[in-house]
C-alpha cells in the first residue's frame, strides 16, 4: 500500500468517526500536550529512584511519631500482669488493645495516664451476642448478664475465667435459678420444694422431682398459725385466696405480693 492510499484511508476513517469521539480525542491531545512539559512539576523528583514509589516516603514515615509501644516492653515493669494474661483466655489480646497507645507511658510512666476501661460498656464490644460471631466464641447478652455491676467485679480482665458457679439444678434450669436468685425465695433450696431423685440429673424425663401438692405446703412457712416458722409475711389459712392453690396467684420462683 503506498502513502496516498494510506492517507485516503485515514481520511475516510476520520469522516466516519462520530463527532463526540473527535472532540474527546481533541481533549486527549490537549491533555498530553500540557502534561508533557508539566511532568517534572507533577511527579516528585525522587519517584522511581529505588522502585515504583517516592524514595523520600521512607524518611517521612520513619519520622512519624510512635504511639504504640508493643507489649514486650510492658514486661519490664508489669511482669506479674503479663504472666497472668499469658495464662488466661485473654492471652491473644495485646495490652494496648484495652489500654490504648502506651509508648509515652512506657517511656515515662509518671507523666502519662493510660486508659483503664472499667465501665460495663467496654467488654461487650467483643462479647455482646452477635449472630455473626463465630460459634463457640464466649458471648453474653449484657442486658441480662448480671446487669448493674461492672464486668470486672466478677471477671479479672487479665484472666477472665468465669467465677465458679454451683452447677447443680442450675446447669439445666438456668432461667429458673436466675429468677429465684433475685426473689424473696432466694435462700430456699430447690430441694426444699422439689424432692429430687438422683437419677433425675441423668435421665430427667423418666425420673421427675416432686412438686408441691397443696396450699398447706406453702402454709408451713406462711400461715399465721404456722408454729416454728420465722417468716414474717403471713396469711390467714382459711380466707387468703382460699379456693385456689397458692401458685395460681404467686409464681413460686419469684413470689410477689401485689
Ligand atoms: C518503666 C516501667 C513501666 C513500663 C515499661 C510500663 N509501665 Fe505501666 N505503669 C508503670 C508505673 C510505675 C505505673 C503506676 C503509675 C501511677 O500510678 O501513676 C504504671 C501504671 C500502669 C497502668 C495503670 C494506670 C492507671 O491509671 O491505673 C496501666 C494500665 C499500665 N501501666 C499499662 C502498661 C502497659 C500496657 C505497658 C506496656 C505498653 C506499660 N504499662 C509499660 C510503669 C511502667
Ligand atoms: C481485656 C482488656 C485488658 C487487657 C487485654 C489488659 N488489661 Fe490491664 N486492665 C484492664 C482493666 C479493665 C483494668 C482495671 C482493673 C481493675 O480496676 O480492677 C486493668 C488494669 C491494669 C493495671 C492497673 C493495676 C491493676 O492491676 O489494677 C495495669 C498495670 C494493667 N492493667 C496492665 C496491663 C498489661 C501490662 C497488659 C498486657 C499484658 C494488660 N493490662 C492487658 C483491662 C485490660
Ligand atoms: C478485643 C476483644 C476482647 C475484649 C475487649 C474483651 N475480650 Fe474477653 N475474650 C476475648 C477473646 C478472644 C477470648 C478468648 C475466646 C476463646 O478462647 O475462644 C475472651 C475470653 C473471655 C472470657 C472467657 C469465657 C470462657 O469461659 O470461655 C471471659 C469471661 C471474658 N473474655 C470476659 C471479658 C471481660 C470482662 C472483658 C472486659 C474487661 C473482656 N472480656 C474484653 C476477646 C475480648
Ligand atoms: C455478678 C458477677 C458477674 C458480672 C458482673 C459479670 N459476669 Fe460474666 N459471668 C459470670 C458467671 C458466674 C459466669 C459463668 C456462668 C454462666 O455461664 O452464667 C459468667 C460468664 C461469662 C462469659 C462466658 C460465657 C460463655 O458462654 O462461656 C462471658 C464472655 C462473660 N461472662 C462476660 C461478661 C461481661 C462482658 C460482663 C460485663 C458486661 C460480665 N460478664 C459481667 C459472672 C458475672
Ligand atoms: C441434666 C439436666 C437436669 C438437671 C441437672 C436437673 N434437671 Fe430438672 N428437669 C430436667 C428436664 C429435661 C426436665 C423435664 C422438662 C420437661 O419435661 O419440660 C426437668 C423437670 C424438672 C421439674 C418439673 C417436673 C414436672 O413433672 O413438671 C422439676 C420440679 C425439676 N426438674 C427440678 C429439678 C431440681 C430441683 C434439680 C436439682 C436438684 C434438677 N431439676 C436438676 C433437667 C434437669
Ligand atoms: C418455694 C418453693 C419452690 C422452690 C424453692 C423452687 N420451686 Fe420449682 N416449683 C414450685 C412450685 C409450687 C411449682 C409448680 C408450679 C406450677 O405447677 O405452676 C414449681 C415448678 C417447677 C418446675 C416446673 C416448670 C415450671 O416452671 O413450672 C421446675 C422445672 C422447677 N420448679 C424447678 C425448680 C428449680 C430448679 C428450683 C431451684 C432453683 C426450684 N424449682 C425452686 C416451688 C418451688
Ligand atoms: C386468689 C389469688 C391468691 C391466692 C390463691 C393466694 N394469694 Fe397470697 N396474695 C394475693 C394477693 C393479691 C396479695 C397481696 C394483697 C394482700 O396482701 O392480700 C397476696 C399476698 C400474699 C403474701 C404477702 C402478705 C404480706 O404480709 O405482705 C403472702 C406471704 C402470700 N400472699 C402467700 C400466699 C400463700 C402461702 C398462699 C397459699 C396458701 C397464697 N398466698 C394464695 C393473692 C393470692
Ligand atoms: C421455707 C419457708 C418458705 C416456704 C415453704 C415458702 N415461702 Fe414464701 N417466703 C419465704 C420467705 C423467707 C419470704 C421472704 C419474706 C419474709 O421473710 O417474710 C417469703 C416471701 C413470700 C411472698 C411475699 C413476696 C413479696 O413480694 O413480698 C410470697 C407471696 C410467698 N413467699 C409465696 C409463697 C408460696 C406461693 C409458697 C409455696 C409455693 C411459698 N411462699 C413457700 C419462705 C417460704
Amino acid at each position: 500500500m503506498n502513502l496516498p492510499d494510506q492517507l485516503s484511508r485515514l481520511k475516510s476513517l476520520w469522516t466516519r468517526t462520530p463527532e463526540q469521539t473527535k472532540r474527546l480525542s481533541l481533549l486527549l491531545v490537549i491533555f498530553v500536550a500540557l502534561f508533557l512539559p508539566l511532568r517534572s512539576l507533577l511527579i516528585p523528583a525522587d519517584f522511581g529512584e529505588i522502585g515504583h514509589y517516592r524514595a523520600s516516603a521512607l524518611e517521612e514515615n520513619a519520622e512519624q511519631h510512635i504511639h504504640y509501644a508493643g507489649q514486650t516492653i510492658c514486661f519490664d515493669c508489669h511482669d506479674d500482669i503479663v504472666h497472668t494474661r499469658n495464662q488466661g483466655y485473654h492471652r491473644g489480646l495485646s495490652c494496648e488493645m484495652c489500654h490504648g497507645p502506651a509508648a509515652a507511658h512506657a517511656e515515662d510512666p509518671g507523666m502519662s495516664q493510660l486508659r483503664v476501661p472499667r465501665d460495663r460498656g467496654y467488654c461487650p464490644l467483643c462479647h455482646e451476642y452477635l449472630a455473626s460471631r463465630p460459634t463457640g466464641f464466649p458471648q453474653i447478652v449484657s442486658a441480662s448478664h448480671n446487669p448493674l455491676k461492672p464486668c470486672i467485679t466478677c471477671h479479672n480482665p487479665h484472666d477472665p475465667v468465669p467465677p465458679e458457679t454451683p452447677r447443680d439444678c442450675e446447669a439445666c434450669h438456668a432461667a429458673i435459678a436466675r429468677t429465684k436468685a433475685i426473689s424473696h425465695h432466694v435462700y430456699i433450696p430447690c430441694a426444699r420444694c422439689h424432692e429430687t431423685p438422683e437419677e433425675h440429673r441423668v435421665n430427667p424425663r423418666m425420673f421427675r422431682p416432686s412438686k408441691p401438692m397443696n396450699r398447706d405446703f406453702c402454709g408451713e412457712c406462711h400461715y399465721t398459725d404456722a408454729a416454728g416458722s420465722e417468716v414474717t409475711q403471713r396469711v390467714e389459712r382459711d380466707t387468703h385466696g382460699a379456693r385456689y392453690v397458692c401458685w395460681q396467684c404467686h409464681y413460686p420462683h419469684l413470689p410477689e405480693a401485689k
